[in-house]
């Protein structure tokens, strides 16, 4: 952990109350927490766009009804398979399922995996989350 520097902004008054409002509706104790969790959300997005290692959750809904779409997002997956972590699949109801991908490797690889998941027919929703390995974060301390 580096020293803790301390340091002081201006902002307009409109901005700075809603500032407040940020900081007390999302529940944190104080703003300097709020702040640092808003610069790592954006160091995060930052690596997405560098050619580095990354994070990302895809979470798929899909009707395992459609003729050979099981069989076709896990003949996907295996294409994937030193990219993908984990895998979770959960049956929502007799025809739809949930599943949720974890995967580390380049951000074009997740992207990629997520967009041939998502065209499949019978696929209703996929969603990448995007996440960090968190090696960035820890190294800078913050
Ligand atoms: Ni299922």
């Amino acid at each position: 952990m580096s020293e803790v520097v301390r340091l002081s902004l201006s902002l307009d008054g409109n901005i700075y109350e809603k500032l407040q409002l940020l900081v007390e509706q999302s529940g944190y104790s104080n703003r300097s927490e709020y702040i640092r969790d808003l610069i790592r959300e954006q160091l995060v997005e930052n690596e997405w766009n560098e050619e580095q290692q990354v994070v990302g959750t895809i979470m798929l809904i899909y009707n395992h009804h459609k003729r050979m779409l099981s069989e076709t997002l896990t003949e996907l997956q295996h294409n994937y398979h030193e990219d993908i972590l984990a895998s979770t699949h959960v049956h929502l109801d007799h025809e739809v399922c949930a599943e949720v991908i974890i995967a580390k490797a380049l951000p074009g690889r997740i992207k990629s995996l997520a967009d041939e998941l998502r065209q499949q027919v019978g696929v209703l929703h996929a969603e990448l989350s995007i996440g960090t390995t968190g090696r960035d974060l820890l190294t800078e301390g913050i």
